[in-house]
């Protein structure tokens, strides 16, 4: 993926020989300049272009035999009516909509999140449309890495391998900043502290798995956070920070687990997706209608599409035969056809990748590998 913050560095002025200072300068500003502009009409190429014009969930190859675990995915839809918040619609999970698609497709799916009377609910809407789905719940809460843990190891019990993790789970945080039992801020602690500790725990079974690939939701709004710094919002939190720092936290986590794949041989496909803008309970069950995100939703229903739709883009990384390797994926029209996402998390320099890989690191007491 490119990174059209990545200008020339001064260092790179001993190969220009004789070149004095100022000249190479003024190349180099001419150089970043064209890198730029060639990368930005690159990104709005890839911004609008389809790679899969008019796929949908139904043109998903078998999955038959393959092992996917689904954090979240226990969002059975739910109709809103006038007089509430929400607005008015159909709303689901976008987990919910990769279980339903994965499974339908003979997948053997696990959908692993904290409300069990919502997982067996969306497994039974599940098993009632896919007669022969083979679906269950899992209790799994990411904000707590002793729960991370404990499903973990049972997993390792009871499957040989997992061909397919989708790290879709998320808080968009709540009203006043929260933490978790170990001090951790709670969107930051749920949202990357939890994915990195399971896809950790979850590394040799991924290892046995055929084709295995991981996909990290993240979201346009990671474009929000342009650094790395204050990674729990210690010093001004609002949910939209705190939600727009851990999904940049993901996509470049995303990013530099594929290159650490590659480079080590671990076999293993890492990419990232998001959905667009969607009808989910992300909002309503978090920071709630007096948020940034509240009031986007008040003001633009319109613009919050149906999760079946949203999630394409996640199902493409997921299971689509031609999707690439530590590529970024999402919805690139109107259609919400797939294709390579805008970059949204532009600022983030190799410095900045490995002292977020340092800090998850530090937060979990693991390592991916
Ligand atoms: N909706 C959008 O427009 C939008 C846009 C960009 C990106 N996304 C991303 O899409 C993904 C799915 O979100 P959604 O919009 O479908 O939201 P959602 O309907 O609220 O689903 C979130 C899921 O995460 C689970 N979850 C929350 N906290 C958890 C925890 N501590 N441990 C385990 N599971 C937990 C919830 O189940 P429990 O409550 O049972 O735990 C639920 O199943 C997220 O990664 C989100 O960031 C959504």
């Amino acid at each position: 993926m490119t990174n059209p913050t990545k200008l020339a560095t001064f260092p790179q002025c001993a190969s220009f020989g004789s070149l004095d200072r100022r000249r190479f300068l003024a190349l180099t500003a001419t150089a970043s300049l064209a890198a730029v502009v060639g990368s930005q009409a690159q990104a709005q190429e890839n911004a609008t272009r389809s790679v899969a014009p008019g796929w949908s969930a139904a043109d998903i190859p078998s999955q038959v035999g393959r092992s996917v675990v689904i954090t979240g995915g226990n969002g059975a839809p739910r109709i809103i009516r006038e007089g509430t918040f929400p607005p008015p619609g159909e709303y689901s999970g976008l987990g919910y909509q990769d279980a339903r698609a994965l499974a339908g497709k003979g997948a053997n799916v696990i959908i692993a999140s904290r409300d069990e009377t919502k997982g067996s609910e969306a497994v039974a809407l599940i098993k009632a449309e896919h007669p022969e789905a083979n679906i269950r719940f899992d209790r799994l809460d990411l904000a707590d890495l002793a729960s991370v843990k404990a499903f973990s190891d049972k997993l390792q019990n009871e499957v040989d391998r997992v061909d397919i993790l989708i790290n879709n789970a998320a808080t968009a945080g709540t009203p006043d900043r929260r933490v978790n039992g170990a001090g951790l801020e709670l969107t930051w602690a749920t949202n990357a502290v939890g994915h990195f500790s399971l896809t950790a725990h979850l590394m040799p079974l991924l290892r046995r798995g055929e084709n295995p690939r991981v996909v990290f939701l993240s979201s346009g709004a990671a474009s929000r956070a342009t650094e790395m710094e204050d990674l729990q919002t210690e010093k001004d939190y609002t949910p939209l920070k705190a939600y727009a720092i851990s999904k940049a936290a993901l996509l470049v986590l995303a990013r530099d687990l594929n290159r650490r794949s590659s480079e080590n041989g671990w076999g293993i496909h890492m990419m990232a997706s998001h959905p667009g803008v969607c009808k989910t309970f992300l909002i309503p069950s978090g920071p709630g209608p007096d948020s940034d995100f509240g009031r986007n939703l008040l003001a633009h229903p319109e613009r919050f599409r149906p999760t079946e739709l949203g999630v394409l883009a996640t199902l493409y990384a997921a299971a689509h035969p031609a999707a690439e390797t530590g590529q970024y994926y999402g919805p690139v029209n109107d259609k919400y056809e797939v294709g390579i996402s805008q970059d949204h998390a532009a600022f983030a320099t190799a410095d900045i990748t490995s002292r977020l890989y340092d800090a998850l690191a530090t937060a979990t007491g693991q390592t991916i590998g």
